[in-house]
């Protein structure tokens, strides 16, 4: 199997940035279309001048969630004092709009954090799709290859509601094949450039909770996206048949691809979490990060269940979030950037997530929850966690 690292330290040409993997591939060698090894274990861009792109959006984006993000909370709270409303007070959805929206220095805040967006994601998109014929071989060809395996479900019916371009990523998960690409390298931008080596999923693995008799042979990830936490999961319990599911098949494909690349043994199922294939009482651990504020209320049930189902007895359910449990961002505030990102990051059922008691559907599925279970997200509380009663 062909590796794109070692394939990059053994050749000179392609240690030369540019459009080296498609003259090489032109002659027939491996196809690699990403050939600038990596950053940390991020891929690099192809090219320097779409590197630079995301790097200048990365650097712009710490100044908005640093510099303007306090001008802006300084003056949410000049709005609401000029207003009589107290600082810490609960504010309605339509109280945040009628108050904040029209403020220039809230809509300066928005707009500049919105239009990062949109270019951070438009950079890979317009890449990928002048070279689709390419990326589609690379995803095609780690469709042949190994370790671990995907299995797609072409007849699979997407119900609308995951049909949304949520965080105003172009075409979403499931409307554009390149989706996963888009994703990987827009979320180091979301992550002010800090996730080069997966951080984040890698915490969330080593977070998670084991069962009492401290068994773990099957691992599922709900909703794993391009598999960085299935595969952090896969690093934590390596003994362990790990399984990470998505409704998106593009999500999916560049997953394979990076498992692939990097090696890594884990199988990869294309479907609905809330109806899953998976056998009762096949999983030791079944987690979640960031599924549940992107469904609705009606898939976070549906998804709570089938963890329950396909947990066996004595096994843990973890799911992570932007917040678990009953301690919600409640400031003015913070419901002025719940707003901000549903209104204009497309995050449309955040709102519903919000007002979702988790621990109380947990319970009515049938798990024992532990409210204060381990902290999985830096500067939030501890997180919920479920177990399947013995
Ligand atoms: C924010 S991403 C998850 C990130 C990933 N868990 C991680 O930690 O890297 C949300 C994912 O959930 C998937 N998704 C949304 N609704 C789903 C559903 N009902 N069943 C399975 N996957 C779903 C989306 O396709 C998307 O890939």
């Amino acid at each position: 199997m062909f590796q794109r690292r070692s394939f990059l330290l053994s050749s000179a040409a392609a240690a030369a940035a540019g459009l080296t993997a498609f003259k090489a591939n032109a002659k027939g060698l491996p196809l690699d279309i990403e050939p600038r090894g990596t950053n940390g274990i991020l891929e690099r861009l192809p090219r320097v001048d779409l590197e630079s792109a995301q790097d200048f959006m990365t650097g712009y984006r710490v100044f908005i969630n640093q510099e303007l993000n306090r001008a802006a909370m300084t003056r949410c709270n000049e709005i609401l004092k000029a207003n009589g409303i107290p600082l810490d007070a609960p504010l309605s959805m339509e109280d945040t709009v009628k108050l904040m929206a029209p403020d220039p220095t809230m809509g300066l805040y928005i707009h500049n954090w919105e239009n990062t967006q949109r270019a951070m994601w438009a950079t890979v998109q317009v890449e990928a799709h002048k070279n689709a014929d390419a990326y589609m071989d690379e995803m095609d060809g780690a469709m042949k290859a190994g370790p671990g395996s995907l299995e797609l479900d072409s007849k699979l019916v997407l119900p609308p509601y995951v049909k949304h371009e949520i965080h105003i990523q172009p075409g979403g998960y499931v409307g554009d094949p390149f989706a996963g690409y888009i994703y990987l390298h827009g979320q180091n931008v979301v992550f002010s450039g800090g996730n080069f080596q997966d951080n984040a999923q890698i915490n969330f693995a080593n977070a998670v909770p084991t069962p009492a008799d401290g068994k773990v042979g099957r691992v599922l990830e709900q909703g794993c996206s391009i598999g960085q936490l299935t595969m952090a999961l896969k690093l934590r319990f390596p003994k362990a048949e790990v399984w990470g599911d998505d409704v998106a098949a593009p999500m999916l494909r560049y997953a394979k691809v990076l498992a692939v690349d990097r090696g890594i043994d884990v199988n990869f199922m294309q479907q609905l979490s809330e109806q899953s294939k998976f056998p009762t009482n096949h999983f030791d651990v079944v987690m979640n990060n960031l599924l549940f504020h992107e469904v609705t209320t009606e898939g976070a049930r549906g998804i709570i269940a089938e963890a329950y189902r396909t947990l066996r007895p004595g096994g843990v359910f973890y799911p992570i979030d932007l917040f678990t449990g009953s301690a919600k961002p409640s400031s003015a505030y913070s419901q002025f950037r719940a707003w901000q990102d549903y209104r204009w990051n497309s995050e449309v059922w955040r709102m519903e997530y919000t007002a979702l008691d988790l621990e109380g559907e947990m319970r009515k599925a049938g798990f024992i929850v532990n409210e204060k279970g381990p902290t999985a997200r830096r500067g939030t509380d501890r997180n919920v966690m479920g177990t399947k009663p013995a």
